[in-house]
């Protein structure tokens, strides 16, 4: 793998023992995945920031890189962290683990990491442009950045995205190459796809017929004529979760879609497919919900806007969980929103969400409009799930 002079730099540890290994994971990594070279990134976006997810063990790595001098060397944003950061004592978040994810941050933002704790942060200033090369883990988020805004990164994990953002360059291997971005099957959909469990229902019918077959498959896929920005950050973080897909082209809404030729192979989701993929998330009756959640991924202006409006004046009588980024909060602060969300008894969880937050054994039965979030209530905190459509979420919050 050929280096410049300023990589070898930082590998032979002229630039500090932080930058040093940095380097040496992303030079590994390039030797394991083939790369001839690194590529210069502009932007970076970190997971592996809730305190329950790193434990002792994360910390502390992060706390030697940060004081061996490592210091972002791009735009480097967060994934939602295991807590509201000013909030929660409301969400019933303990004081030792309130201290754990404080010192987590404070590590990041030595190192100059801006601690936004969103896996939207297209929504708020990391919007990579078309053709742009990034570093950024997440999965929906990486799949929302590679096919919908046409940005090129790989799924990076914790470290890998951390060396990325205190180096500036990540190998060029996967996703950064024009080869591995042509789709290599066509999903043809002929199904009533409307709204975000359409969506995201979608997304796990492909994403599990995907992972039965092989990994690392790139879908075009034919038959949604239209999507909204909601609609599509939903879709990506259900084909990410069912089928580790961090790229797909729509004709029509993505913008490589055109670029291609279509596949041969192809495969067909018909109504039923989609019904049963939809029933499949839900296995709890109205009378188990004991707790209700939407953001997953971290809402919109326009989706807190709606929640507003579906709230105002009334009373919510179940633990109801609204979860954005802190930028976007501020938004919904200034228009008078977050009011009349918590007026109705709604909080507001920011900087965290209902899969990374300490919540295992405290709810029995969550209601949800997200695919993925469904699959982490039963994988991670073991709850039983109800996806609905937005406007019934919310009807379930309030009987
Ligand atoms: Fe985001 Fe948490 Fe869902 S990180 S995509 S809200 S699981």
């Amino acid at each position: 793998m050929h280096l410049t002079s300023e990589e070898q730099a930082l590998l032979n540890g002229d630039s500090g023992d932080a930058a040093q290994k940095a380097m040496q994971i992303l030079e590994t990594l390039g030797r394991i995945y083939g790369a001839e070279r690194m590529i210069p990134i502009r932007s970076v976006q970190i997971a592996g920031v809730s305190y329950a997810n790193l434990g002792e063990a994360g910390l502390e790595w992060l706390s030697e890189m940060a004081e061996g001098g490592g210091r972002a060397q791009v735009l480097t944003t967060l994934n939602p962290a295991g807590m509201d950061i000013e909030n929660y004592r409301a969400l019933g978040i303990s004081e030792d683990f309130a201290e754990k994810q404080r010192r987590v941050l404070s590590a990041f933002e030595a190192m100059g990491v801006v601690t936004t704790c969103s896996c939207t942060p297209y929504l708020f200033g990391n919007l990579p442009c078309f053709g742009e090369h990034i570093a950024w883990a997440e999965s929906s988020a990486v799949c929302y950045a590679n096919s919908v805004l046409g940005a090129r990164t790989n799924r990076e994990g914790g470290p890998s995205a951390l060396a990325a953002a205190l180096t500036g360059c990540t190998p060029a291997y996967g996703y950064h190459l024009d080869d591995n971005r042509q789709p290599t099957l066509h999903v043809h959909v002929d199904a009533d796809i409307r709204d975000n469990p359409d969506f995201g229902a979608l997304g796990k019918v492909i994403g599990d017929r995907i992972q039965s077959e092989s990994s690392g498959r790139v879908p075009t896929i034919t038959g949604i004529p239209d999507a909204s920005l909601e609609n599509l950050k939903s879709f990506c973080a259900s084909i990410a979760t069912y089928g580790g897909v961090a790229l797909f082209h729509i004709p029509g809404i993505t913008p490589e879609a055109d670029c291609y030729e279509m596949p041969d192979e192809r495969f067909h989701v018909s109504q039923h497919d989609l019904d049963s993929g939809k029933a499949s998330l839900t296995n709890a009756d109205a009378e188990e919900v004991d707790f209700v959640s939407l953001g997953c991924p971290h809402l919109s202006l326009r989706e807190i806007q709606r929640v507003a409006e579906l709230l105002e004046g009334k009373r919510v009588i179940k633990e109801f969980w609204i979860t954005t980024s802190r930028p976007v909060k501020g938004m919904a602060d200034r228009m008078g929103y977050t009011a009349v969300i918590e007026a109705a008894g709604a909080k507001f969880a920011t900087d965290t969400c209902c899969v990374v937050a300490p919540i295992e054994g405290r709810f029995h039965a969550m209601a949800t409009d997200s695919a993925k979030a469904c699959y982490y209530a039963h994988a991670k905190n073991h709850f039983k799930t109800r996806l609905l459509n937005f406007e019934a979420v919310i009807q379930e919050a309030l009987e």
